[in-house]
């Protein structure tokens, strides 16, 4: 049997994307760089990290891997948008930690900031557990969109005000296993191009 031939074309780039924000390499570099900070930042350190599902779920699987000291993790869900592609403001918690955080170190990963909603709602919640400490760190930040005040400890990427997909991100459930953050063509979500 024939080894494969690894060749690069226009395959991975999907018909319903108008523009790639943020591609493959770009993101593996930034996310090596975010895992590099947890390492010097939790050295000899307690660490849980929170992944907030299921947009997270592709930037944690890799960030773990770039992360070299020990540390644990755990998931959140909440309710996200539903089929729109604008914030409700509207959290519900859909599925909690498995674990206490009382004490101990918490980097909460998130995989857009937007109008902050989400985040803001997370922090009270896990703040009232009194945790030893808690921080947050996003892969993407949409600084323009945002409605309330809140302190992201690190970002991968601040972008304008476009709705993205891919590496995790979805538009009614889909795209997410894009490997490359694009901006979806705005017909497919219902506006005019
Ligand atoms: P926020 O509460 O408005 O900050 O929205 C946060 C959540 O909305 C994120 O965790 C995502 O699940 C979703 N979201 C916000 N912007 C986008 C986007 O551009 N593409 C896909 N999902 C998004
Ligand atoms: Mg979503």
């Amino acid at each position: 049997m024939s080894i494969p031939h690894a060749v690069f074309d226009k395959v991975s780039l999907h018909e319903d994307i108008a523009q790639v924000l943020v591609d493959e390499p770009s993101i593996r570099r930034r996310v090596r760089e975010l895992g590099d900070m947890l390492n010097r930042e939790y050295a000899r350190q307690d660490l849980l990290l929170v992944s907030v599902l299921k947009g997270s779920i592709i930037f944690m699987a890799d960030l773990i891997r770039a992360i070299t000291i020990p540390h644990e993790i755990d998931f959140m869900a909440t309710s996200s948008y539903g089929a729109g592609t604008s914030s409700s403001g509207i959290v519900r918690i859909l599925k909690d930690l498995n674990t206490s955080i009382e004490g101990r170190n918490i980097v909460l990963v998130e995989d857009i900031i937007d109008s902050g909603h989400t985040l803001g709602y997370l922090m009270r919640l896990l703040r009232e557990r009194q945790p030893a400490s808690l921080r947050v760190m996003a892969l993407l930040d949409k600084p323009d969109r945002r409605e309330i005040e809140i302190q992201v400890d690190w970002v991968g990427f601040a972008i304008p005000n476009e709705f993205v997909v891919g590496y995790g991100l979805d538009f009614n459930e889909l795209y997410r296993n894009l490997p490359f953050i694009g901006v979806l063509k705005p017909s497919i979500y219902g506006a005019p191009e």
